[in-house]
């Protein structure tokens, strides 16, 4: 990689979110002071290495995000086997902290990370507070997960990462795209250390829920692409490769450049919004009426969402095309509605009471869901967030923020956002900047390293993006030939890391 090349054409500071060179910082594991620390874990003892507060990157913009925490089963420097893995074999579970779009610290395996508060919406929108496993960014407690791994022979690193809050000498220096630069020069740091350290940089697992599992998503769709070599070189990211082997996707806030038009497709004719507070946090839930000018953003904004499904080209496992009618039904409605009956039948196979009083949308014969009402299962969900959902037209959104500057607080990031402006003075995005944000452009194209398999997940009532995006993200990683397990989980929230013993069951089948 010639980073000389990609740094030329402009001054290194800008890739830095306009935060100027300090301390250079020694990437060389083998030079790390550790603790010993013995943890309990489902009733077993485990003896682990803990390097903690490693900085992953050479020239840091913010050492208190760009650092990670490193754990190592005791048994690997004994050499001795976990699970079937050596020290050699032992993947690598990487999950991050990334809730709201905000800066994540790296989490500690005893006491998952230490949240930034206030994560996540427009402020009248605050994310949902149906998720069962959240932190209070919105990004799943991933100490659990953590300890899950370690106790299955699994090396953990947790990496920290900037986000829209981030500020250095009065510079927003975590804007797009720097989150998922910091957790590539993370996963650089792995690479370089291959040698030196117990785990296998070529079998890194990344882990991640909502914004957290758009960044673990884009990890995996984006492996060695050139977009984002001269912001990794302006941070002195390890002169290595950095794509990944494998991914968890849980609630993937993705897709943002047509999130807003999948958002009404999904809640076109729902009019009542419903925000209800983020765990433990005091905001009470409301409700509002969409105005009539919401109304009709909603209406054109499903239709243009009908444009992008009849131009996306997607096909089902059978290769047949996945399209929209202007009413919003069609072949890719049916197949969103077959993973919804999915999703109940596997409820059902596992002993969860599914009646029909309890969901009315769904049709059940002899004890098999056989079909939903797509309009009243929506509308069962609720609407959580006013068109424009994501770029907000009063900018808002925490997306608005992500796609700012190091000196613009926000920005647009849709023509149909910037057209349907309230702000003065508000700009759009770099296309450039929208383009790395989304790996939906990256997907089977060439010029990138893509990760191998993907476990993707987006719960039965989430509302905080249309059930299509992750759908979508999933539909057109299989088209790709890409290997992916994607389920719609039953009746569940805003939440991820669930289903623990499939998650890492998952990770066994695909190192073993
Ligand atoms: C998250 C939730 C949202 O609704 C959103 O728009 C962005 C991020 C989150 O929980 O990370």
């Amino acid at each position: 990689i010639n980073h000389a090349k990609y740094a030329k054409d402009k001054d290194a500071t800008d890739y830095r979110n306009g935060v100027k060179t300090g301390k250079t910082y020694n990437l060389d594991f083998s030079k790390l002071k550790y603790k010993t620390k013995t943890l309990t874990i489902n009733n077993k003892k485990v003896k682990v290495r803990e390097y903690t507060n490693v900085v992953y990157t050479a020239k840091p913009v913010d050492t208190k995000y760009e650092s990670m925490n490193i754990y190592i089963p005791e048994a690997y420097f004994q050499n001795k086997k976990i699970n079937g893995y050596t020290k050699d074999t032992a993947p690598i579970f990487m999950p991050n902290t990334v809730g709201g779009y905000m800066s994540a610290t790296a989490a500690t395996i005893d006491h998952g990370n230490t949240p930034s508060p206030n994560a996540g919406q427009k402020k009248s929108q605050a994310p949902a507070g149906n998720g069962a496993n959240l932190n209070q960014n919105g990004g799943a407690s991933s100490g659990n997960a953590m300890q899950e791994a370690l106790s299955k022979g699994f090396v953990v690193v947790s990496a920290g990462a900037r986000g829209r809050d981030s500020k250095v000498n009065g510079k927003y220096s975590g804007a797009a795209p720097a989150t998922v630069v910091d957790l590539k020069a993370a996963v650089r740091y792995l690479k370089l250390n291959d040698k030196k350290m117990a785990g296998d940089a070529n079998k890194i697992i990344a882990d991640g829920t909502s914004a957290g599992g758009a960044m673990s998503a884009l990890l995996a769709s984006t492996g060695n692409n050139k977009d984002y070599y001269p912001y990794l070189k302006a941070i002195g990211a390890a002169d290595t490769s950095d794509n990944i082997f494998a991914t968890y996707s849980f609630a993937p806030i993705t897709n943002l450049d047509n999130a807003d038009s999948a958002y009404e497709w999904e809640f076109n004719g729902v009019n009542t919004v419903t925000s209800s507070g983020m765990p433990g946090a005091s905001t009470s839930s409301s409700t509002t009426e969409l105005t009539d000018k919401q109304k009709k953003m909603s209406t054109q904004l499903k239709s243009s969402f009908v444009t992008y499904i009849n131009n996306l080209g997607l096909k089902d496992d059978n290769g047949k095309k996945l399209t929209l009618k202007k009413d919003g039904t069609g072949s890719f409605s049916d197949f969103v509605k077959q993973e919804v009956i999915d999703s109940a039948n596997a409820a059902i196979k596992s002993g969860t009471s599914v009646t029909t009083e309890k969901y009315p949308w769904l049709t059940i014969k002899d004890g098999k869901a056989t079909d939903v009402d797509m309009t009243k299962y929506f509308a069962s969900i609720g609407r959580m967030k006013t068109p424009t959902a994501f770029d907000s037209v009063d900018l808002s959104a925490a997306e608005n923020q992500i796609m700012g500057t190091s000196t613009t607080r926000a920005k647009h990031f849709t023509s149909f956002g910037m057209k349907n402006n309230t702000k003065s003075g508000a700009t759009m995005a770099d296309s450039s900047i929208i383009k790395m944000m989304n790996p939906m452009n990256y997907i089977g194209k060439s010029g990138t390293t893509m990760a191998k398999h993907y476990y993707i997940r987006y719960g039965g009532k989430d509302a905080n993006t249309s059930v299509a995006i992750p759908t979508i993200l999933a539909q057109k990683l299989k088209n790709a030939g890409v290997d992916v397990d994607y389920k719609v989980k039953w009746d569940t929230g805003h939440s991820g890391d669930y289903d623990m013993d499939d998650m890492f069951k998952w990770a066994e089948k695909i190192t073993k």
